[in-house]
């Protein structure tokens, strides 16, 4: 997959045993030394092929938290690479999933002005989805994303043999996703994501890698032509203004991606209320995505963490609510006129019908 970007074009390869095709990979390339980024518990896993893989190279080993997303924590990293004596020469190479690769593309977008950096994504969220689309975030005080760039990597590397490895949640977190794009693509792809989530195996069957394909083809079609998401690509928030209040609010007690699928529930619910969508698309979406929900504790959380959240949204415009709201399969439209009375009781009703799943 070529893509074009304002920043610079880059790609994306599907590749298999990965880790054991480091010459395969750099041959091409001109560099004078490699710096790894890995995320932590993808190196305990799988230590002896990374290792490998390194050689000789210098690595920084990450706890893949929000909390290392922040602005506290960049100095640390900033620091590492300077003491490292790294120069516009070499590359900064990423193993991890959204959180490694947030932290590293804010620091190769700013550090020397920006610098090379390849990504190889080791959770089903990055690989369907963050990898591409050249956003890069960082967290401040208790709100998620405020700070941030584009700047996508040189080149991406996908195997998607990695999410093997993966917890149920964060499987269910890459899921979420997965499902928003196609819910926001056509009939078409919706039938693709319900042959694939009718699997009983959802990552051991052979739909699996052309729906990682699609849901990035579907992502590609919203951020082509509006890379810096002053229009259409504002529509990928679906579930995510809900979501990321919810992220913040509990702490992160609740993957993304499934912060995404609650976050979904929720507009969805609203769009209900609204007369937006009709019960019966609305009965058929909840199936869907409820099947994946979370066991979440609301007690955790109040509607006015919520909403203290969701008025820090850097998505909101003017003086009510914004959210994306959702008629039926690739109709989503966004609303800056919600009202808090309004958040209030779907939230009521909301908390009040649901049921975690898993
Ligand atoms: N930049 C973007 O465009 C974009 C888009 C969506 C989400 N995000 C961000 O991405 C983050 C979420 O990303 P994520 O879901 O990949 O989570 P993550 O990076 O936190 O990884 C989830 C967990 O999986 C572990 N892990 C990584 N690879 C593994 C593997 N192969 N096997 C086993 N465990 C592995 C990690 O250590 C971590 O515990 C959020 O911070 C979100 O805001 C960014």
């Amino acid at each position: 997959m070529k893509i074009k970007s304002r920043v610079k074009d880059y790609s994306v390869e599907f590749v298999d045993d990965l880790l054991k095709k480091k010459e395969e990979i750099f041959r091409s390339l001109d560099y004078d030394k490699l710096v790894f980024f890995i995320d932590k518990n993808f190196h305990k896993l799988y230590e002896k092929q990374v290792e490998r893989f390194i050689g000789k190279e210098k690595a920084v080993i990450i706890p893949a938290t929000e909390h290392q997303k922040s602005y506290s924590k960049l100095a640390l990293y900033y620091r590492k690479l300077i003491e490292m004596q790294f120069t516009r020469k070499d590359i900064l190479v990423t193993f991890g999933g959204g959180v490694l690769q947030d932290l590293s593309g804010f620091i190769a977008s700013t550090l020397y002005r920006g610098i090379k950096w390849i990504f190889f994504p080791t959770t089903l969220l990055a690989q369907a989805d963050s990898c591409i689309g050249s956003k890069t975030s960082i967290n401040f005080d208790k709100s998620k994303n405020l700070i941030g760039s584009f700047y996508p990597p040189d080149k991406i590397f996908i195997d998607t043999s990695f999410c093997r490895t993966l917890t149920r949640a964060d499987f269910n977190s890459g899921i979420g996703e997965i499902i928003k794009f196609h819910l926001m693509s056509d009939e078409k792809e919706y039938c693709r994501l319900l042959r694939y989530l009718s699997q009983d195996d959802l990552f051991e069957n052979r739909y699996f890698n052309a729906i990682v394909k699609s849901t990035l083809k579907i992502k590609y079609s919203y951020f082509k032509g509006d890379e810096f998401d002053s229009g259409r690509r504002n529509l990928l928030n679906y579930g995510h203004c809900f979501g990321h209040a919810l992220e913040a609010a509990s702490n992160y007690a609740v993957a993304h991606g499934e912060a995404v699928l609650i976050g979904m529930g929720f507009a969805n619910l609203l769009s209900l209320k609204r007369g937006i969508m009709s019960t019966s698309k609305y009965e058929e979406f909840e199936r869907l995505i409820s099947m994946y929900y979370p066991k979440f504790d609301w007690d955790l959380v109040s509607i006015d963490e919520i909403l203290y959240h969701l008025k820090r949204d850097k998505k909101r415009v003017g003086k009510h609510f914004t959210m994306v709201l959702c008629k039926d399969v690739g109709k989503q439209f966004k609303c800056d006129d919600i009202k808090e009375k309004e958040i209030r009781s779907t939230y009521k009703e909301f908390v009040s019908k649901y049921e975690g799943k898993i």
